[in-house]
């Protein structure tokens, strides 16, 4: 291996690291390993989004309803992995990443109400190609700082040309409620780095309380405009229409006055 130096853009002299051609077979090996990885959990994403447009789809098509109101993706980057896997304490070899970080894909699912939470990872999770390997219920059972949001991991079978692998995907279910405090609360999180002031940290507590009122709420009006939330009960019930909507509102008004 050797060090070059050379005029840059600017005509600066820049130093460059010039890797003999052993070293270079070994960078390009580990290269193309590490795109191989993060190419397994793009496809599990991809699988993943694919269950959930169909479950929308068909959502939509039996019973005129869309539990689902954004879906959001993403790969954890290759940095953030080496440093979760050092602050967990295990090995940043490929295989050992493999084996304990389970949050390299995630995928995040917002829903209008509470009760299409538990519906959308129900139906996901009984999926005869998903196996669950955990569940955390942060809807029942919020963190101390009023996080809410159901969390599973599950493993897919991603079908490569050498055979299939299991690949886990991280999934977030909340309402759009709960995703709203979860980002302000993340920023907010992050602007402090994690030391934040007490007057915020009750702030977003308080926040956190009003956002589970904002979702019952809503669960509320909507059970009223289309009685029970049963699917099944959904398909037979007609929209209400515009002059029983205003009527009901102006009836909240009053009640809210
Ligand atoms: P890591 O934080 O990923 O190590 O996960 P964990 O093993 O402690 O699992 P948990 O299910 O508690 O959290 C997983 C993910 O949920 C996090 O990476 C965040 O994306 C999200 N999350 C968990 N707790 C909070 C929280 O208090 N606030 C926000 N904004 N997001 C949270
Ligand atoms: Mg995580």
């Amino acid at each position: 291996m050797s060090v070059a130096r050379r005029p840059g853009s600017l005509g600066l002299m820049t130093t460059e690291f010039v890797p003999d051609p052993e070293t270079l077979k070994q960078i390009r090996r580990m290269r193309d390993e590490v795109s191989r990885f993060t190419m397994e959990y793009r496809f599990a994403v991809d699988e993943v989004l694919t269950k959930v447009s169909i479950l929308r789809e068909e959502f939509l098509h039996l019973h005129r309803y869309n539990p689902i109101e954004h879906v959001t993706s993403r790969i954890k980057k290759p940095e953030s992995i080496v440093a979760k896997a050092t602050r967990r304490g295990c090995s940043s070899s490929l295989a050992s990443i493999r084996e304990h970080i389970t949050d390299i894909a995630g995928v995040r699912i917002t829903c209008s109400f509470i009760d299409d939470t538990y519906r959308v990872l129900e139906a996901i999770t009984r999926q005869d190609d998903v196996r669950v390997l955990s569940v955390k219920d942060y809807v029942a059972n919020p963190k101390p700082n009023g996080y809410k949001s159901l969390h599973a991991i599950i493993e897919i079978p991603v079908f490569l040309s050498t055979g299939p692998v299991a690949v886990p995907v991280e999934l977030q279910i909340r309402t759009i409620a709960m995703d709203f405090w979860a980002s302000l609360e993340h920023k907010i999180y992050y602007k402090f780095q994690g030391e934040v002031p007490s007057h915020l940290v009750k702030e977003l507590s308080a926040a956190a309380e009003i956002a589970s009122e904002l979702d019952r709420r809503m669960e509320q009006l909507h059970t009223e405009v289309h009685g029970s939330r049963e699917p099944d009960d959904e398909s037979n019930i007609p929209e209400p229409t515009g002059e029983e909507l205003v009527r009901l509102l102006v009836a909240l008004t009053q009640q809210s006055g």
